[in-house]
């Protein structure tokens, strides 16, 4: 069964019509990059997905259609999403950002010390900063900290919005090649918003341009 399957997506901001008709399909523990340059419609893409920007169409995440239901209802279907901004709650600490993120999946309570062991291993940074502040963490850091805590729902479907923004070449291969780790052990859809192609081809199963509204091969 595919993670996240995609078909006719409408989307756009009153008259402005932005996406016309957008197919994707993607299965488990893949890596599905879409490149497109500023202004392509990457983000309204991804939040539309999430259910953040009104769309028609068909979005189904692990077979389960989930357009026109409210953005929290989709995330506890499985689809987390990591914004373009991170939103990571700056007065709250690592732990604390971490353990929030579980109250999106369906058994919140449940295996919360394991998943966090193992966001530690794909970041182990994360964990050498547990107690502080999430506002006085790196721009990288706090990257990977969203990243962690969208993890701490167990989507089943990750939306990444360009993670590569802010940092140096060396550290951007290095985020890929954890989300290929990701989609592997996780058994999750990785699907990655980017401008930057040549780091996307590390891992990508896949990679869609985003051209005049729809995808390409
Ligand atoms: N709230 C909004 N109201 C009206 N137009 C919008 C709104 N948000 C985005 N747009 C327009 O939609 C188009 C697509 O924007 P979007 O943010 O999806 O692009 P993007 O591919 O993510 O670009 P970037 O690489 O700069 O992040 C742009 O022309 C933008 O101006
Ligand atoms: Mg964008």
């Amino acid at each position: 069964m595919s993670g996240l399957e995609v078909g006719g997506l409408r989307a756009g901001y009153g008259a402005v019509r932005v996406l016309h008709g957008v197919d994707l399909v993607a299965g488990e523990r893949e890596v599905v990059v879409v490149l497109g340059p500023n202004g392509a419609g990457k983000t309204t893409l991804l939040r539309a997905l999430s259910g953040l920007v009104a769309a028609r169409g068909v979005v189904r995440v692990g077979g389960a259609p989930v357009l026109g239901l409210a953005p929290e209802e989709i995330a506890r279907r499985g689809l987390g999403h990591v914004t373009e901004e991170r939103g990571v709650f700056g007065p709250l600490t690592v732990e604390e950002n971490l353990r929030v993120g579980a109250f999106a999946r369906a058994w919140p309570r449940r295996g919360i010390d394991d998943d966090l062991a193992r966001v530690f291993t794909y970041f182990p940074v994360l964990q050498a900063h547990l107690r502080q502040p999430a506002g006085t963490l790196s721009g990288g850091e706090q990257g990977m900290l969203a990243i962690g805590r969208a993890l701490m729902g167990r989507p089943r479907v990750l939306l990444l919005d360009e993670p590569s923004r802010g940092l140096s070449p060396g550290l951007t291969d290095r985020l890929f090649q954890t989300l290929g780790v990701i989609a592997g052990r996780e058994g999750a859809t990785v699907v990655v918003a980017e401008q930057n192609a040549r780091a996307a081809a590390l891992v990508a199963d896949r990679v869609h341009t985003l051209d005049g509204g729809r995808l390409a091969a």
